[in-house]
């Protein structure tokens, strides 16, 4: 049985975890007789890989200031040690489980309804883009927050190299599937592997990022190595990690949390303290590390630079 105490940021699991995902796990798990069998498939350790870090010259990147944050950034340990990553376990510390994660080879696809697909291993894509430094907030839905200095690129660059063609309007991003290493996959109650999507325009709006780097070094794997993406004014559900895919389609894809619980964690999910989760108000975060409850700001702190984006679309759920 997984034991651990809980830090003053955290809600419980219960009320985090979708509610139908908690309830059908305990029933799953209260079914099965060979409990001790299936505890250790899904929470198993791991063992470390040894591998090279993923174009490690690139680090520390030189710092773009357009994008200030007035707080100071989270100490590199907690945003490194305090994560969510349900590919290894839906506990807070799966920092050490996803060290087993190969990131050599790490092929990238972009495909779908562009001029020209493509598919690249990860070192060779991320040595063609333009790294910088940008420091963002993240708020997760659970209602904690940090502020981290990534390195990365802007996802609009990487969307440019493929050609969209005219009647794509979305981007499907897809998380690896590694159910020998990442123990979480075989939780069979999810609906593997993650998948997240952003409308053409998010996805090429200039705060949308590719984070391939963290505090002046190559991503960490529990932090979503070797890219993952960073779009700050969204939950952090939103921030796929580990992608292997990147999909332009003229249909809006369906997220992994959408599919598991669509009245909880819609498409849009745009940050909002006034629309309450259905089970916990999101009118403040925990400042991750230091325990401060401040108050949530309209687009995460974006909404001068975001908020056109939603214009006309008042029909659509756009903060859940
Ligand atoms: N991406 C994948 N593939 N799997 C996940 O479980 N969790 C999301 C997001 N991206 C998640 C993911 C959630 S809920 C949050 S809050 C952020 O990652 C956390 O990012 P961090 O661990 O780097 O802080």
């Amino acid at each position: 049985m997984l034991v651990r105490s809980r830090r003053a940021w955290e809600l419980p699991e219960s009320e985090v975890t979708p509610e139908g995902v908690y309830l059908r796990r305990r029933e799953l798990l209260a079914g099965l007789a060979a409990g001790p069998a299936l505890l250790a498939a899904a929470c198993g350790p791991a063992s470390a890989v040894e591998e090279e870090p993923i174009a490690p010259e690139l680090y520390p990147a030189p710092r773009n200031d357009t994008y200030q944050v007035d707080r100071p950034p989270t100490a590199e340990k907690d945003a490194t040690t305090y994560n969510n990553f349900y590919e290894f376990g839906s506990h807070k510390q799966i920092w050490k489980d996803a060290q087993a994660l190969r990131l050599r080879p790490w092929a990238v696809t972009i495909d779908g309804l562009v001029e020209q697909p493509m598919t690249l291993d990860a070192e060779e894509l991320i040595r063609k883009m333009p790294i910088e430094e940008r420091v963002y907030r993240l708020r997760c839905v659970e209602a904690w927050s940090m502020t981290v200095p990534w390195s990365g690129f802007p996802l609009r660059a990487l969307i440019d190299l493929a050609r969209p063609l005219g009647d794509a309007k979305y981007l499907k991003m897809t998380t690896f599937m590694a159910p020998d290493v990442a123990f979480g996959q075989k939780q069979p109650w999810y609906p593997w592997p993650y998948v997240e999507g952003l409308t053409l325009a998010e996805a090429r709006h200039d705060l949308a990022f590719i984070a391939t780097g963290i505090y002046g070094k190559p991503l960490p794997r529990q932090n979503g190595a070797p890219l993952r993406l960073a779009v700050p004014w969204k939950y952090g559900f939103k921030s796929i990690k580990s992608i292997v895919r990147f999909e332009l389609a003229v249909e809006r894809p369906k997220s992994f949390w959408e599919i598991i619980q669509g009245g909880e964690y819609g498409f849009w999910a745009n940050v909002n303290p006034e629309v309450p989760h259905p089970r916990w108000s999101q009118a403040t975060e925990k400042v991750l590390g230091s325990g401060d409850v401040v108050p949530t700001l309209l687009y995460n702190g974006y909404a001068a630079e975001v908020a056109s984006l939603y214009e006309g679309l008042d029909g659509e759920s756009l903060f859940m």
